[in-house]
């Protein structure tokens, strides 16, 4: 097998608007592209700023990176302009990090589809470790210690651990007991912490209580965000980094910069502009992010009842746009359809109800288990006017075309359970 695979997400993204596109009906829950519309006053923004056509400093111009320090001071890390980088979408600026922070990588399993293949690209070796039953985006504090203990008596060099808070897939957030005693482990252990925060602005919640490792461990903390999730910009790719104070997050920053000088020189110079001011947290963007985090969280948890009535486990959500469920209750009536690991399930939805969902092997989990990704986050209207309806509110999930969509995964679901039952179980 070639080394130079897709990634899952965005490939079966593709295959399936290929088919969308030559007539046929697929519902897609296995992207993560939050489709609401941009604000008019970010679109103006960059309009006005199609002239700006010099590339700048790497870093950012020092407009974007005083606003981004604003940005994270808000969010409880106080920052200085000079320890922040704007990037093109925060996955090279992911990549870039682990190119230079050096040693293995450790992982929580299941996480996002593309760091392991970027800690493969970096020539680490990703070793991946069991999330708790409560929440996902770090590692369950017994397996880590046993998991960096295993790992230097095969000889690997675990140095740089990853987070995601809120996480994708499980769309929780582990809570900041759970955030200490993983840092306490870095801390021991002397590893670098690089900790994915794109989705802090979805929080359904406000009151959830979010712990950044950076608050913890601000001395070995890396910090990225951008604004492709909580603004659903992602095309515009506006990623964003943090680094720690210190020698050490001076010297991450500067091979960072190195990094990016000689592969993406600067995020675009227009996108420096809508960006700076999105930092800024102005009234209308702090309103949109509420909007949109309310919306996210009525149809998250409406889709977490679905899975849960269909026979699944599932962690109920908490940020981001996922629902992670775990079908394991009803293995052996699945196995009798047919589905016996993820590979099976994903495939069983396409081919009986046209619902495509992301196996949970593409995530690094268990391929033997029965667990996949559903997002929410293109169900919310195929119009402007469907999507500003859905963000308006306060009961999306009663909007008409919500409605419909909702139903018609409900109705595959509870079909799905009607086969288990009525196939004979031993
Ligand atoms: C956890 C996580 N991190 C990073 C990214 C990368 O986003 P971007 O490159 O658009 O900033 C994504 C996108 O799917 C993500 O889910």
């Amino acid at each position: 097998m070639s080394r130079w695979t897709m990634s899952a997400n965005l490939e079966l993204n593709q295959a399936v608007e290929r088919l969308n596109a030559g007539g046929a009906d697929i519902l897609n829950l296995a992207f993560g592209e939050s489709r609401l519309p941009v604000l008019a006053s970010l679109a103006d923004l960059l309009a006005a700023a199609a002239h700006e056509t010099a590339y700048g400093p790497v870093a950012g111009t020092p407009a974007v990176r005083d606003a981004a320090a604003g940005f994270f001071g808000r969010r409880g890390l106080p920052t200085d302009p000079e320890q922040v980088i704007v990037t093109p979408g925060s996955k090279p600026l992911l990549m870039a990090v682990q190119l230079v922070a050096g040693g293995d990588v450790l992982l929580p399993q299941p996480c996002w589809n593309s760091y392991a293949p970027q800690a493969r690209m970096a020539g680490r070796t990703p070793i991946t470790v069991p999330i708790p039953r409560e929440c996902g985006g770090v590692p369950d504090p017994a397996a880590l210690r046993a998991a960096i203990r295993t790992a230097r008596a095969r000889g690997l060099d675990p140095r740089l651990l990853i987070c995601t808070l809120p996480d994708t897939p499980t769309g929780t957030v582990a809570p900041p007991d759970l955030v200490r005693a993983v840092c306490e482990i870095a801390e021991e252990a002397d590893l670098t912490v690089l900790s994915d925060e794109i989705y802090r602005d979805t929080l359904h919640d406000v009151r959830t209580p979010l712990l950044s490792p950076a608050e913890v461990l601000p001395h070995r903390t890396v910090v990225t965000t951008g604004l492709s999730k909580s603004l659903a910009l992602g095309g515009w790719r506006i990623g964003l980094g943090r680094f720690p104070a210190g020698a050490l997050g001076e010297r991450i920053r500067a091979g960072v910069l190195a990094v990016a000088s000689d592969l993406w020189s600067t995020l675009a110079r227009p996108m420096q502009e809508a960006a700076g001011y999105a930092f800024g947290d102005p009234p209308e963007i702090r309103h949109r992010l509420a909007a949109s985090a309310r919306l996210h969280g009525a149809v998250a948890r409406t889709l977490h009842s679905i899975m849960v009535a269909a026979g699944a486990r599932c962690r109920p959500p908490t940020g981001a746009f996922y629902v992670y469920p775990d079908f394991e209750p009803l293995r052996a009536p699945l196995a009798g359809l047919g589905i016996t690991d993820s590979p099976s399930l994903q495939q069983y939805l396409l081919d009986e109800y046209d619902i495509s969902v992301l196996a949970g092997h593409q995530l690094g989990d268990d391929a033997g288990a029965l667990r996949f990704k559903a997002a929410t986050s293109m169900l919310y209207g195929h119009t402007d006017e469907e999507q500003h309806a859905a963000l308006a509110s306060t009961d999306p999930v009663s909007l008409p075309h919500i409605r419909r969509t909702m139903t018609r995964i409900e109705t595959a679901l509870a079909d799905l359970h009607a086969r288990c039952r009525a196939e004979p179980v031993g």
